[in-house]
Parts: C-alpha cells; structure tokens; sequence
C-alpha cells in the first residue's frame, strides 16, 4: 500500500506527537533505577543509553513540531508516563518491553517519513524546514533500528 500524503499541518503534527509520546516512555526511567532492576552488566549499560537517547528524540520531535505551520491552537501534548514496567523482574522480559517500544518507535518514524515523502507540504512547511523534517526522521528511523538491535542483542546474549 502506497502511503498516504498528509493533506494539512495538522496531521502532521499528530503524528509526529505520536513519536514524541512514546519516546515519553523512557522519561521515568533514571539511570539509578536501571542500576537498581537491572541485573547483568551489559543491561545496565544498555538502559542509560536508551534514556539519554529518548531525551535527544524528544527534543528533535519537538523541533521538528515547532516548524509546521497549521491553525489549530490546541494539542494533546503528552504527559510524563509515571510507571515505566520495571515490575517486570528480570533482564529478558524488561529488554523485550523495550524492544517492542523501540521497534513501535521505528515504525511510527518510518510511517511519518513515508507520508511526508509523498505529500504536498508548501502550505505548512517551508522548503528548508521539509528539509529539516526529512533528514530529522531519517536519522531517528536509524536510532531507532539500532536501539532494537542493541535489546534484541541483550535478549540474545543477557550476560556478555
Ligand atoms: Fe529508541
């Protein structure tokens, strides 16, 4: 299926809220608490990482949302998730948690740059800011794959 052009700014910007939400997720996460649940070595590496991570895209997302023009005044930004699952209680099952967010977040990136690619944006992006946009997803599409790929490694390998 071909995607489907984003017919205002608008629609855009839900998406791209879409992404900033779920980057939201790892927001309650504090490198203590991975220190704290996680229990190998190289999942208490991976997990600050992923925050830091997530921190970045946030503030990528929300620049990228700042340069679209559209009417409408008011937004469902979102909220701060307060419970991140980390009752789950071991390595495997939380690394499979993230990497179905990260693998989520990749999708909802991939889907927002095939829609923009085909779109017609001259009247809520200016070309500089397509630009901005486009080279901005790409490189979270990327970020993303390697965040799935640093927990399905995790899940394959817990302890090395
Ligand atoms: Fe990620």
């Amino acid at each position: 299926m071909s995607p489907a052009a984003f017919s205002d700014g608008a629609e855009l910007v839900d998406m791209l809220l879409a992404g900033w939400e779920i980057e939201k997720r790892f927001e309650g996460v504090s490198y203590g608490e991975s220190e704290r649940y996680a229990s190998t070595a190289r999942v208490k590496k991976i997990m600050p990482y992923l925050v830091g991570q997530s921190t970045e895209h946030e503030n990528l997302v929300k620049s990228m949302i700042q340069k679209v023009k559209t009417d409408r005044q008011k937004w469902d930004f979102p909220q701060r998730v307060s419970k991140f699952p980390f009752h789950l209680s071991w390595d495997e099952e939380m690394m499979k948690e993230i990497l179905r967010v990260e693998r989520k977040a990749m999708e909802t990136y991939s889907e927002i740059l095939a829609r923009l690619q085909v779109s017609d944006t001259k009247t809520f992006l200016d070309l500089a800011d397509r630009e901005f946009l486009v080279k901005g997803l790409k490189k979270l599409v990327k970020d993303e794959e390697e965040h799935a790929r640093l927990a399905q490694s995790a899940i394959a390998k817990p302890g090395a």
